[in-house]
């Protein structure tokens, strides 16, 4: 059901209190934002806002400081970099609650924004507590969400304060609810699912309810080694997830009794340890050395992965096909990224985190129908669960 938006709403000259989801990912060990995506999904709604003459109140959580002030866990690289974006009329108070926050709302002129600091340095943001969802509330008059990665918390920022405000969706929000739903929903078939990433248990659930619509199926990065190992074949070094193989078989049985067509690696890039400096060797899916690391997937699965890709009408992507951080294990995520991006009149929906940060790194996220910025917000939303800070938006009929 679509939500209302705020351009349902009479925001003309108002405090709009705006929650944005501004978790970005940093360089390891920097405070350099290495994936501004989320920051830029913000900006239509903030624009929009902006020409209404709406006084824009922008918050957000940055990483988990469990309720306490964490330095490192400021917002202030996520600033600086919307100081670059928004070039008139924004700045950045270092509280979020309290009298130091009211006295700059105080001073806000319209089509001011003004950038709160990290939500989560107080307990009450997690524990949807209503007297600190209170202190939010009284800054504004009306309450945008626009932090679908968030949407799969029931926290004070996204959930209690629908109870304290008129809440509305911002447009990224509507636009993932939308992309999201109908792609699961009602897709153009072809309907091809390509899963990837790390580990089987963030993605079983969500593939186990994507079998029932898809018609094609890829399985490549860390979790083919799982879904390879349960069916008998020794896989390295690679993290195995023993504990998942009666899921991976119930998986792989159900995909065949559905007739989805299941395409797996047929061959890898190992190395014999996990680093960025490491040899990359070509194997065969039931060559992987006994000392090897699956770094990426091979020549030969990326063709029969391009195939299975050509002529797909809909296409869902979730997940790296190896560490395409560093160039030597690359190329399948890249080859991936290029082939979705590249089909002709199909709709090529992304799961966000990291496969939203592969797209960008390749430069194809333009060429995307849709890139999510919810990372485990937009699985559980394809798993058909209801988001708490989703449900509690007004639908737009009423
Ligand atoms: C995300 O990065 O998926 C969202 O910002 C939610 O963050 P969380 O998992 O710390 O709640």
């Amino acid at each position: 059901m679509p939500k209302q938006t705020v351009a349902d709403v009479d925001i003309a000259g108002k405090r709009v209190l705006l929650r944005a989801d501004l978790n970005v990912t940093f360089i390891p060990n920097t405070n350099v934002i290495s994936d501004d995506s989320r920051i830029k999904a913000v900006m239509p709604t903030i624009d929009y806002l902006k020409s209404k003459g709406a006084k824009i109140i922008l918050c957000s959580h940055l990483g988990r400081p469990k309720g306490r002030v964490v330095e490192e866990l400021r917002l202030t690289p996520v600033a600086n970099r919307l100081k670059e974006l928004i070039t008139d009329g924004f700045s950045y108070v270092s509280d979020v609650i309290g009298p130091a926050v009211e006295s700059e709302v105080d001073e806000m002129r319209e089509g001011d924004v003004l950038l709160l600091e990290n939500l989560r340095f107080y307990p009450g943001e997690e524990s949807n507590d209503a007297e600190f969802a209170k202190g939010l509330s009284r800054f504004a008059d009306v309450y945008v969400n626009d932090a679908f990665g968030a949407a799969h918390r029931a926290h004070a920022s996204v959930h209690a304060i629908t109870e304290l405000l008129p809440a509305v969706a911002g447009f990224q929000m509507s636009q993932e609810i939308e992309m999201l739903g109908s792609t699961v929903d009602n897709p153009q078939r072809p309907l091809l699912a390509v899963m990837g990433g790390a580990k089987v248990s963030d993605k079983i659930l969500v593939l186990q309810k994507l079998i029932d619509r898809i018609d094609r199926l890829i399985i490549g990065g860390g979790m083919a080694a799982t879904f390879l190992k349960a069916l008998g074949h020794e896989m390295g070094k690679s993290a195995i997830e023993e504990d998942r193989f009666d899921l991976v078989k119930s998986a792989l049985s159900k995909a065949n009794d559905m007739g989805v067509n299941v395409v797996l690696p047929v061959d890898f890039v190992v190395a014999r340890s996990f680093c960025e400096e490491a040899e990359p060797v070509i194997v065969k899916f039931d060559e992987v050395p006994a000392d090897g690391f699956i770094m990426d997937i091979g020549p030969s699965t990326i063709e029969e992965f391009k195939m299975s890709i050509l002529g797909s009408k809909t296409v869902i992507w979730n997940g790296p096909m190896g560490v395409f951080e560093w160039t030597s294990f690359s190329k399948g995520t890249s080859a991936v990224a290029l082939a979705i991006a590249g089909l002709k009149s199909a709709t090529t929906v992304v799961g966000g985190g990291s496969t939203a940060e592969a797209v960008e790194t390749f430069g194809v996220s333009d060429r995307m129908s849709h890139v999510s910025i919810g990372g485990g917000a937009s699985l559980e939303f394809m798993e058909g669960k209801e988001l708490p800070a989703v449900a509690v938006l007004p639908d737009r009929e009423n």
